[in-house]
């Protein structure tokens, strides 16, 4: 995939067909360029024999087709870059899903659209509570649809196009702040360890 905010939604989605009541979703960079992604869920959970092959591209619960690409493709576009994927996942409690990236290798995408893919989620799962943080040295970013519930009161939807609108530009603003320039002259080829 060209955009890691692709794959963020591709995992939260899961998070959102497993279930869940609470999804939280957290990047966190560091000064060296390594980017943590953790994606947390109180969905279904997986049992230990299914999440042993769940990255695995024949593991899947679709009936549409035999196939799941979701986790595998993360777990690739995480160790292209010298990362990892780490899924931790207990049968009716929930799942993290952990994946390291280093920003600063030639093989890692972009962060994308990271602020309409957080009010996507939203809008798509407006009974969900998501809690979204991404910090950097920079600064950092918050959002929590609780707190935005507090806010605008029970009447108001979260599914709402106006809401949509005020998230992606809420966020659009506070990550413009919290941004890392990634400098291409600096990008590191092929092994990190
Ligand atoms: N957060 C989660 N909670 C519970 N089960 C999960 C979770 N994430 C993934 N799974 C299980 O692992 C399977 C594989 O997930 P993956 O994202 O790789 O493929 P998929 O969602 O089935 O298909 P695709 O992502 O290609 O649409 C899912 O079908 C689901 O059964
Ligand atoms: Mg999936």
């Amino acid at each position: 995939m060209k955009e890691l905010s692709l794959h963020l939604l591709d995992v939260a989605k899961n998070s959102v067909t497993a279930g869940a009541r609470h999804v939280d979703i957290s990047l966190e960079e560091d000064p060296q360029g390594w980017l943590t992604v953790s994606i947390r869920d109180d969905g279904r959970g997986m049992a230990p024999e299914f999440l042993a092959r769940v990255t695995d591209p024949f593991t899947t619960t679709r009936t549409t087709r035999k196939v799941g690409l979701g986790l595998p493709l993360y777990r690739l576009t995480a160790e292209q870059t010298g990362g990892s994927l780490d899924i931790r996942s207990q049968v009716g409690r929930g799942t993290t899903v952990t994946a390291r990236f280093q920003r600063r290798h030639l093989d890692c995408p972009p962060l994308g659209d990271l602020p309409g893919t957080v009010a996507m989620l939203i809008q798509g799962s407006p009974d969900i509570e998501f809690t979204y943080r991404h910090t950097t040295p920079n600064g950092a970013v918050e959002l929590s649809t609780a707190e935005l519930r507090d806010i605008l009161g029970e009447d108001v939807s979260l599914a709402e196009p106006e809401i949509f609108a005020w998230i992606q530009d809420y966020l659009t603003e506070q990550e413009e702040q919290a941004a890392v320039d990634i400098d291409p002259a600096a990008m590191i080829e092929g092994e990190i360890t």
